[in-house]
């Protein structure tokens, strides 16, 4: 059977990178978290000083270090899941902080950092078989992605998601600032002039405020199967 392309775009801490990873899981595709490579761009800018007390990025010092960023997947073994890379350093962890989240999405709108990201990532795509999860999967990165998927949810829930998520890992984290700080990122995703957040006119839309893990796994399987049955 023809391995096709899917693309998962959704506003964030939706739940978008577990629903892409456990359905890559059950159908043998293999998973790309979009998310994590702008994530792999900010912290090499917090790692070379590159972003200012205010916030804003140092654009013309990290343009022509853009190709000193190697980011790759490497399969993690003992979860069965694909880690983060940094040049050589896994940075799973590193990523996923409230700091990088707090400068991420100023990061990802800079124009030479998407064209970097997506010329890799439609790298990573070419011969299909793939679930890739971001912003701009199925508008910009793949807009020929046989399967969309939109997901959405209240953000007061998104926020309770990420508030467990990151409390579970053991990081000191404030509610307010969690709830804050995904407004934010939706406010500047949406709004940036590249590639802005937004629904692709034939993406399904998937509101899963009131689902649970389960309920979206079987939701999503579907969509695969009433996909790859015609
Ligand atoms: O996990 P969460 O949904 O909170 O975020 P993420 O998927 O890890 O993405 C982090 C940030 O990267 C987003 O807030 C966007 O600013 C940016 N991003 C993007 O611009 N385009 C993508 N395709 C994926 C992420």
């Amino acid at each position: 059977m023809k391995k096709i392309t899917i693309a998962i775009d959704g506003h964030s801490s939706c739940g978008k990178s577990t629903m892409a990873k456990d359905l890559a899981r059950e159908i043998g595709y293999i998973y790309i978290d979009s998310g994590a490579m702008y994530r792999c761009c900010t912290l090499f800018c917090l790692q070379h000083g590159l972003i200012r007390m205010d916030g804003s990025v140092d654009e013309e010092a990290l343009e022509p270090l853009m190709p000193q960023i190697r980011i790759e997947f490497r399969l993690n073994p003992a979860t069965g899941r694909p880690d983060t890379y940094l040049n050589g350093e896994n940075v799973e962890r590193d990523i996923r902080t409230m700091e990088v989240s707090s400068h991420v999405s100023p990061v990802a709108a800079i124009p030479f950092v998407r064209t970097a990201m997506v010329a890799l990532q439609q790298a990573m795509g070419r011969d299909g078989g793939i679930v890739m999860d971001g912003r701009d999967i199925g508008t910009a990165v793949f807009p020929n992605a046989e399967l969309k998927i939109f997901v959405t949810a209240s953000a007061q829930v998104r926020a309770q998601r990420r508030y467990d998520e990151l409390k579970a890992k053991g990081e000191h984290v404030d509610f307010d600032e969690i709830l804050y700080n995904l407004q934010e990122r939706d406010r500047i995703d949406s709004t940036r002039a590249m590639n802005p957040l937004r629904k692709a006119d034939d993406a399904l839309v998937l509101d899963n405020s009131n689902l649970t893990i389960e309920q979206q796994k079987a939701w999503l399987l579907e969509q695969f199967r009433l996909k790859t049955a015609d």
